[in-house]
């Protein structure tokens, strides 16, 4: 019988080819959405960029369940000028999601910052009526809830309008100038106007914070009360290694799941540094080093909120990540530009820090 051996080389190698491609394929990585699966989907704030690079892609498809936009369905970003929408950034990260099956949110649709100019001026640069904004905010919402209509399973309708002062109510912001608290109601009908399948969140930070929270919850309350379209409170979730405490925390989760409405983590990170309300210049004393104990820090900080987050699963029905890799984070520029911050899962070579051995080993 003629052994294998005396195959001439080319057709030994080809056997040895097909041998290999008959392998089952090898397992792929368990990763965030995997673990978290029977808890909440495990999602990550994108730029339509990251989707051009296939280390990113990869980590992307590889750890996550669902995407938001960081930037390209933003009032300003999306709707730059009266008559024009840009809609190819904001495009590219639905048709991402739809081909690999990835659920996205929307976020967001009423907001006083990164607006555009326009839509606040009428006529000779006056101040914009309230009717006129009201009917501008719904043209908005038509276009862009409209246009993705079906495609998103949670829009953060309104973003960041209640006060962090504890003798203001709502913040003195432009829409709240210009319409009085009706804007919040009239943004949460448009939306589910037209995009009716959408849950429909509002979203703040600081929500520890127990007067902003009890705020928030007044709110809500109330406006459900009245029949306005709230589905859920989305708690940014811009912390840091400083706090909150797990205390704040599970406080902060008591008094908002009473109101009987969807929880989600809309934009976590955890920051190495104090936080700091307002933009501010680098100082010489700003030390940008992500020491040892930093790092620790931050393990035990994400350790003690996904161990909260999995108490109150019933509760939370999604948790993202406002970025992928400490590679770039927006805190690298926030609130001070230049200054180097390390609040992700993964390093800046999208590589798994220890944190992330926290959060997935329970
Ligand atoms: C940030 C983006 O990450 C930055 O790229 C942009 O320059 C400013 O906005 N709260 C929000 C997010 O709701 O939209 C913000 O995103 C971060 C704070």
């Amino acid at each position: 019988m003629k052994s294998t051996l005396n195959l001439p080389p080319i057709l030994l190698i080809l056997a040895i080819l097909g041998l290999w491609h008959c392998q089952p394929e090898k397992q792929p990585e368990k990763g965030l959405k995997d673990y978290y699966q029977a808890y909440f989907p495990m999602g990550v704030a994108v730029s339509p960029y990251s989707l051009d690079d296939s280390a990113t892609v990869k980590l992307i498809l590889s750890q996550f369940s669902s995407l938001t936009a960081e930037n390209a369905m933003k009032m300003g970003p999306i709707h730059p000028h009266q008559d024009t929408f840009r809609w190819e950034p904001a495009d590219k990260i639905v048709a991402f999601a739809e081909q690999h099956g990835l659920k996205l949110r929307g976020h967001t649709l009423c907001w006083h910052s990164q607006a555009p100019d326009w839509m606040f001026v009428e006529g000779d640069s006056q101040r914009v009526s309230k009717d006129t904004l009201l009917a501008r905010l719904e043209n908005h919402i038509a276009a862009v809830a409209g246009r993705y209509s079906g495609k998103i399973y949670a829009w953060d309708v309104v973003n960041e309008a209640i006060s962090d002062a504890p003798d203001e109510f709502y913040r003195n912001s432009i829409w709240y100038e210009v319409c009085g608290e009706e804007y919040i109601a009239k943004a949460f009908e448009y939306a589910r106007k037209y995009d009716p399948a959408a849950k429909l969140i509002y979203n703040d930070y600081n929500v520890f914070d127990s007067a902003k929270c009890e705020k928030i919850y007044q709110m809500v309350k109330s406006m459900r009360e009245k029949g306005v379209p709230i589905d859920g409170v989305g708690l940014q979730g811009h912390w840091s290694v400083y706090g909150p405490s797990e205390d704040q925390l599970r406080r902060t989760l008591d008094r908002l799941s009473g109101l009987g409405v969807e929880l989600q983590i809309t934009e976590l990170d955890i920051s190495i540094y104090q936080k700091e309300g307002t933009r501010r210049e680098k100082r010489d004393t700003d030390i940008d080093v992500f020491t040892p104990e930093l790092g620790q820090r931050q393990i035990d900080t994400y350790d003690m909120i996904f161990r909260v987050f999995r108490d109150y699963k019933d509760a939370i029905t999604s948790v993202t990540f406002w970025n992928i890799s400490d590679k770039h984070s927006w805190l690298d520029n926030f609130p001070v530009r230049g200054r180097k911050d390390y609040p992700l899962l993964f390093d800046q070579d999208h590589q798994p820090k220890k944190a992330y051995n926290a959060v997935v080993n329970f």
